[in-house]
């Protein structure tokens, strides 16, 4: 059934794990996820991001749709997130598509316009009821974003991180400690000495984005140390295609969508399974 992100949150932090968060660009990615999350007894977040409903000719609408009518009739819980939102025209879309959740991407902005643009963001959300999620420190590594924003070695300072949540009012924090979005070889090597530090620091959840890229027992140390929402996309696009390409590759014949997006999405539903037992810790 349908939950609000901010519960799956509350229950993250009081038993000290995490609730991971999955992207979704199809119905068949918002399908296999909830099925792999029910087959792990496991609440999941579907989060549907900007690029993604720019993909979908900039409605919301569909796609949303989809996710909600999954996330209802799923056995488990299932909370609707929209991701890395930097038009404030899309975050008002949110409510009214049954988002609990958004996360307003400021992080390529310097600290002050940063907190200026999130501070007005989370106000705004509020207001609406919405559980507001921000970024300190840039997570790279997105298409078509800045080049100088995350060079290698950017991370998130803890003191920052705490005056930056005090002065924006935010529910939680997507902080740089080592992950970059969209690899595709999990090689990623977390500071988890800072994860730690940030932790103490900020009185918020914390959230690892780009988490596709961070080896099974890297994610489970992040979240020992205190890593509360685990952001995935790119893995299960891995996944997803890999299965398609498996079916055409070997038919040159065949014409019936159904027939390579049926294993692509049974791909996405083993790698959320999979995940979700790694996470589990
Ligand atoms: O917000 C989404 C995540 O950060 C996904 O990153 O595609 O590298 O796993 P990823
Ligand atoms: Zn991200």
């Amino acid at each position: 059934s349908l939950v609000p992100t901010g519960e799956l949150l509350s229950r993250a932090a009081a038993g000290s794990g995490c609730v991971a968060a999955f992207n979704v660009i199809t119905l068949e990615h918002a399908e296999g996820i909830a099925e792999g999350a029910e087959a792990a007894g496991r609440p999941v977040i579907l989060q549907i991001s900007e690029n993604a409903v720019r993909y979908h000719g900039g409605r919301l609408g569909p796609l949303a749709a989809a996710a909600r009518s999954v996330a209802a009739s799923s056995r488990g819980d299932v909370a609707l997130h929209l991701d890395h939102v930097t038009e404030m025209d899309l975050l008002r879309q949110a409510t009214e598509h049954g988002f609990s959740s958004a996360m307003f991407d400021a992080g390529a902005l310097p600290f002050t316009e940063n907190v200026d643009a999130t501070a007005a963001a989370a106000r705004w959300a509020h207001g609406e009821g919405l559980w507001l999620e921000a970024e300190l420190g840039y997570v790279g590594g997105k298409p078509g974003a800045p080049a100088s924003a995350h060079a290698a070695g950017v991370r998130t300072d803890p003191v920052e991180a705490a005056d930056y949540v005090r002065r924006t009012g935010v529910d939680a924090l997507a902080v740089a400690v080592g992950s970059s979005h969209a690899m595709t070889e999990r090689s990623a090597a977390l500071d988890h000495g800072l994860v730690r530090r940030l932790a103490e620091a900020v009185p918020v959840p914390l959230v690892l984005h780009g988490s596709s890229g961070v080896p099974d027992e890297e994610l489970r140390e992040a979240v020992r140390s205190g890593m509360r929402k685990i952001n995935i996309g790119t893995a299960l696009n891995i996944a997803f295609t890999g299965a398609a390409r498996r079916v055409l590759d070997g038919d040159a014949t065949l014409t019936d969508p159904r027939k390579y997006l049926a294993p692509a999405r049974e791909a996405v539903s083993a790698t959320v399974r999979d995940l979700l037992a790694v996470l589990a810790v």
